[in-house]
């Protein structure tokens, strides 16, 4: 029997550690309604899910029939960022969301590595609001990487940053596109958020809350 042993966890952040994937929607929201686009909904908000901020604009733009100049698009991306940043402001740890801390402690404790994979530019930010800085070993974020999931980039970075070879390294993510990032760099995936059982992923859990059987995930048999 061969017992392959996790050493390293790299989580997502929007979503999987924090609830910042409301304010990212209501930020492309408002600009969507600026641009003339008002039928911006939800389910368009679910495909932004672990894309970078460039291709999250180009779904906004797909729900409009009006072509852009590269310098409008950036004043959009940027436009909407800002909007995103003010609305930062206001987070602290009760953004944290249910279960993620207490999971980051339970790993730490079991001498687990823990590290962020997120496309977010903004994420050390975010980690340091939400106080969870503290408690990652390495970030690889949208600041390290030019590549967006599904490409495995940010995983790559990440376990490198960690010293641990990928297949050593679980992720944790809420969507398709991280999900197959995890899988593209050769690491198994624990699928949670909303749509948890449509991710494609190895392990599934609806939130970090739950009881999650860590023994038999961390010790693949
Ligand atoms: C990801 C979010 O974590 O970060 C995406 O899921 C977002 O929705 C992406 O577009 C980029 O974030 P930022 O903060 O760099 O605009
Ligand atoms: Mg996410």
């Amino acid at each position: 029997m061969v017992i392959h042993m996790i050493k390293g966890v790299i989580f997502d952040l929007d979503g999987v550690l924090v609830s910042t994937d409301e304010l990212h929607y209501k930020a492309w929201k408002r600009l969507a309604k600026e641009i003339g686009i008002s039928d911006f909904k939800r389910e368009d908000n679910e495909k932004q899910r672990g894309v970078s901020r460039m291709e999250s604009l180009q779904i906004v733009l797909d729900k409009g029939n009006k072509s852009y100049t590269e310098e409008e698009k950036e004043e959009f991306a940027e436009r909407k960022n800002n909007y995103y940043k003010e609305m930062l402001k206001e987070l602290d740890g009760s953004a944290v969301l249910p279960g993620a801390l207490e999971t980051v402690k339970l790993l730490k404790e079991k001498g687990i590595m823990t590290a962020v994979g997120s496309a977010s530019k903004n994420a050390p930010d975010i980690l340091e609001k939400i106080g969870l800085l503290t408690y990652m070993d390495k970030i690889s974020s949208g600041l390290d990487t030019t590549r967006s999931k599904p490409d495995p980039e940010v995983f790559l970075v990440a376990a490198d940053k960690l010293g641990l070879p990928p297949q050593d390294c679980l992720v944790i993510e809420d969507s398709a596109a991280g999900v197959q990032a995890a899988k593209a760099a050769g690491m198994k995936a624990l699928g949670v958020g909303p749509y948890y059982f449509s991710l494609g992923a190895d392990y599934e859990a609806e939130n970090l809350a739950v009881s999650i059987n860590w023994e038999s995930i961390l010790n693949e048999v």
